[in-house]
């Protein structure tokens, strides 16, 4: 949500916080033989996950009641570009979503490293409408050079960033349900595939239904001055805290997740922090458990370093 650069501090207070998960690790688990606690859990290899689903849900189960209510945000914008044939006739492992923006030319072209066929890792690439015929001229030349750019009558406003994901959502779950896992992630950021797409089928094995991303605080609320980038207000959200969510730049989720949240989204007023609304607002009503993992702590990278 926040573009700030991962500062040292972020990494400290990380550090901070697990090593302190680890002590109450360590005190609780003379109480208990089991080396499971509500929120937090040791992995085999003696990793400390923090398992935000035991802090969020307790004891509520994945639900589905929400199919019964009526839809109020039809996401049905035109596609100006619809690579359909991306995902057919290949295994897909990992489809890498990448949140762009038309002029964001540098970015994709970096991005498109991030994936590998050979190992069914495909990139597809969100983009809203360009400002220009100039610039949509240069993103129809692209989109026909590499057929991977997702384009949707969207106008590119920070409001309209939650469109975007659900874009991606729908698009998954309509042209690549055989994908198994989806990546989200922002244009800047510099992630390791193979680390994301180790961390979710670990989790796979225990959960066919979850989000997995990282959080810098364990509750973050709106923010209420008018003057901040950020400004929310009481209309668009009343409450005093956001449900618990990962952070925007980087989460990813199962297939299946992918389609229970397009349906969520189409039933639920949106909100225009795309990661709130998804992995927060969304995530809550279905009952998804939303985990931490530290290896999605990503890093924004600068127009200079590409
Ligand atoms: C996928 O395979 C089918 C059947 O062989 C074929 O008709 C279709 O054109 C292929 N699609 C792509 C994008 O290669
Ligand atoms: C996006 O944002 C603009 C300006 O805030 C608004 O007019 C438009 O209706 C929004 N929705 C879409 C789908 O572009």
């Amino acid at each position: 949500m926040f573009k700030t650069k991962l500062t040292i501090g972020l990494v400290l207070s990380a550090t901070i916080c697990l090593s302190l998960f680890n002590m109450v690790i360590i005190l609780l688990s003379t109480h208990h033989r089991s080396n499971t606690v509500k929120g937090l859990r040791v992995g085999d290899n003696g990793q400390v996950e923090l398992d935000l689903a035991g802090i969020l849900m307790p004891g509520d189960a994945p639900t589905d009641a929400f199919l019964k209510d009526p839809i109020i945000n039809k996401h049905d914008y035109k596609y100006i570009h619809n690579p359909s044939g991306l995902c057919q006739n290949r295994t897909i492992n990992l489809l890498v979503g990448v949140v762009s923006t038309p002029k964001n030319f540098w970015q994709r072209k970096r991005g498109r490293r991030f994936g590998n066929a050979d190992d069914g890792i495909i990139v597809v690439f969100i983009l809203g409408m360009a400002d220009s015929n100039g610039l949509q001229r240069r993103v129809n030349q692209e989109f026909k050079h590499h057929n991977d750019v997702l384009q949707s009558a969207i106008v590119e406003t920070p409001r309209n960033l939650s469109l975007k994901t659900v874009a991606l959502l729908k698009w998954a779950s309509t042209h690549c349900s055989g994908a198994k896992f989806v990546l989200k992630k922002d244009d800047d950021v510099e992630l390791e595939p193979y680390s994301i797409l180790n961390a979710l089928r670990r989790k796979y094995e225990r959960f066919q239904n979850f989000i997995m991303g990282n959080s810098k605080y364990l509750v973050e609320g709106p923010i209420r001055q008018e003057v901040s980038k950020y400004y929310t207000s009481y209309a668009e959200y009343g409450e005093p805290f956001f449900p618990m969510f990962v952070h925007g730049p980087a989460y990813g989720f199962p297939m299946k997740t992918v389609e229970i949240l397009y349906q969520v989204s189409l039933r639920t007023k949106l909100f225009w922090l795309e990661d709130v609304y998804v992995t927060g607002i969304c995530a809550k009503r279905a009952n998804i458990p939303v985990f931490f993992d530290i290896r999605f702590i990503y890093e924004h990278v600068g127009i200079d370093m590409i």
